[in-house]
């Protein structure tokens, strides 16, 4: 049999007055009068309450937490890993029928009987905006599960295509000899439940340390995971602290797998320290990681102005530019840059509603912390200090409408929530700091290019930075577009024309980066299942 054809999940519109919103204003009501919520380490099943209280905060109010979470002690996530050592021959014993339907069922109540509890819990303890929230917590996880068990079912099926006379050949896909860590980040409560997913799809057990900042999000996909037929052990839930508890995963001797997005400074960090341990391992150990970016786009003098703005701001500023594939770097053609796009850029940014989340109204919500607010802000400030123009935000003019109750006219005010206004610096230098640096904040730097240079701005938009994750050209002239496929073709995993950079969809824009952004295994992609397989082939004469 073949599982049931899939397809991505519809988006809801969120009307005012539609009964997506009701839902939604009601779910967020009852958190609210709820919280805060109390969380457990989960191994084998059973909660388990360490008393080592640690708290996540809603970043837009964060003198309220969203929970209280235990973190896990050394001996919980000992038991976490011999858990999922036990519990694996069972599990990748399952028939592959009973795993699927498991994921499929784990979907089905993402998108249904839970779509607005998750995205409550995404919108208040991650700052994300309802139809943020929408395209994250509901659209891609629910896309993950399901495309995922498409995917797997695709991989099983390929065999050798010659058996030679009397014989059989088969190919057996195993999962991994150990268990798989998996280390998720804030920023997406669908690959919080996507990093333990992909293992766990073909037969791998998996102890996951979700993001502090998105604790309550990812347990209740924890939850779903559960409810939807999860054996206890296949999934450990052990929340931080994070560099303990990874540290002991990656230090055990059936340590089999890294599933990792989140920092390159991190992920560096994690490759050489298991490099260290190498000796100590059964295997190999597999290394999968999405880490920085530093997106871009650029904007050629036969663009279409008016879609090339306005897909600057979403890529920029939608989600405070918290996605990893978020447009940092802007090129501009000079000419399409003095006939209309700045001022259209600049009057667009200046409608963008700051604030909290569980007012609709709001296109931007704060950023995710403390350390993100002071980091953001010092990039403004040293931008501002080589020589950088602030054309909006910063101390420049302020966004309007609900920004006014947070920020009044100052660059950012943190005494509420971690909210810092659109920022839109224009630089001489295109080496400058902003052009160079990962941010992850509202922060956009733009360089405005001759329109004679463009194959030599091309060259700079390749040598300027470390990372390689997404891109966009904006061009209306084939030649164009061409021409800078071809000059940034190890730029950049994802690149769009005349699209923004980020919003990639599973089942239609495999995701992933190269140099600095990661290993490229793409998400939302066949690729990513062979590298949490081990084949096994088999040859039997009759
Ligand atoms: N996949 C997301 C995007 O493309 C980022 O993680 O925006």
């Amino acid at each position: 049999f073949r599982v049931p054809a899939v397809d991505n999940e519809p988006m809801r519109s969120y009307a005012v007055g539609s009964a997506e919103r009701r839902s939604l204003e009601a779910a967020l009501a009852l958190m609210q009068q709820e919280l805060p919520f109390e969380v457990p380490c989960i191994v084998n099943g059973k909660p388990i309450t360490t008393g080592k209280l640690a708290k996540q905060p809603i970043p837009s109010n964060h003198a309220q937490h969203l929970c209280v979470y235990h973190e896990a002690d050394e001996s919980t996530v000992a038991s976490a890993i011999d858990g999922a050592l036990s519990a694996k021959a069972e599990w990748e014993a399952m028939p592959w029928n009973d795993r699927a339907s498991i994921f499929l069922r784990a979907a089905e109540l993402v998108s249904g009987k839970y779509r607005y509890k998750l995205m409550a819990a995404t919108m208040l303890g991650q700052g994300k905006n309802a139809w943020q929230a929408e395209i994250d917590a509901a659209a891609e996880l629910s896309d993950f599960l399901r495309f995922g068990v498409k995917f797997v079912e695709e991989l099983y099926a390929q065999q050798p295509p010659k058996n030679a006379a009397g014989s059989w050949n088969r190919v057996e896909y195993r999962a991994l000899e150990g268990f798989v860590l998996a280390v998720s980040p804030f920023n997406f409560t669908a690959i919080g439940g996507n990093l333990p997913a992909v293992p766990a799809i073909v037969g791998n057990t998996v102890v996951w340390k979700p993001s502090p900042a998105a604790t309550y999000s990812n347990y209740l996909i924890y939850q779903i995971f559960t409810e939807a037929g999860i054996p206890p052990g296949v999934i450990q839930f052990v929340p931080g602290p994070p560099p303990e508890v990874v540290a002991q995963a990656i230090s055990h001797p059936s340590f089999a797998a890294l599933h990792f997005t989140g920092s390159t400074f991190i992920f560096k960090k994690l490759w050489k320290d298991i490099a260290a341990n190498i000796d100590k391992y059964k295997g190999y150990p597999r290394i999968v990681g999405e880490t920085g970016g530093k997106n871009f786009h650029i904007i050629h003098k036969s663009a279409d102005v008016r879609n090339a703005v306005l897909q600057t701001i979403r890529g920029g500023f939608e989600y405070q530019g918290q996605k990893c594939s978020a447009l940092s770097r802007l090129y501009v053609s000079s000419s399409v840059w003095s006939s209309g796009f700045k001022d259209m850029l600049l009057s667009e940014a200046a409608k963008i509603t700051v604030g909290p989340p569980s007012n609709f109204s709001n296109f931007m919500g704060p950023v995710i912390g403390r350390p993100a607010y002071d980091k953001t802000m010092g990039y403004i400030q040293k931008a501002k200090d080589a020589g950088g123009e602030v054309l909006i935000g910063g101390n420049g003019e302020a966004a309007s409408m609900t920004t006014r109750d947070f920020l009044d006219d100052s660059v950012g005010d943190d005494s509420k929530g971690y909210f810092i206004q659109p920022t839109i610096i224009l630089t001489k230098d295109p080496q400058s700091i902003t052009m160079k640096e990962e941010i992850f904040g509202p922060v956009i730097t733009v360089y405005v290019y001759d329109d004679a240079d463009y194959e030599k701005t091309l060259e700079l938009i390749d040598s300027t930075s470390p990372y390689a994750l997404t891109g966009a050209i904006f061009a209306t002239e084939r030649k164009a577009l061409l021409t800078a496929t071809n000059k940034l073709r190890n730029a950049a995993g994802n690149v769009y024309y005349n699209e923004k950079c980020t919003g990639a969809v599973v089942g239609q824009q495999p995701f992933g980066g190269g140099r600095a952004s990661g290993t490229n295994d793409k998400a939302g992609s066949i690729s990513i299942f062979y590298r949490f397989i081990s084949a096994r082939s088999v040859k039997e004469n009759f």
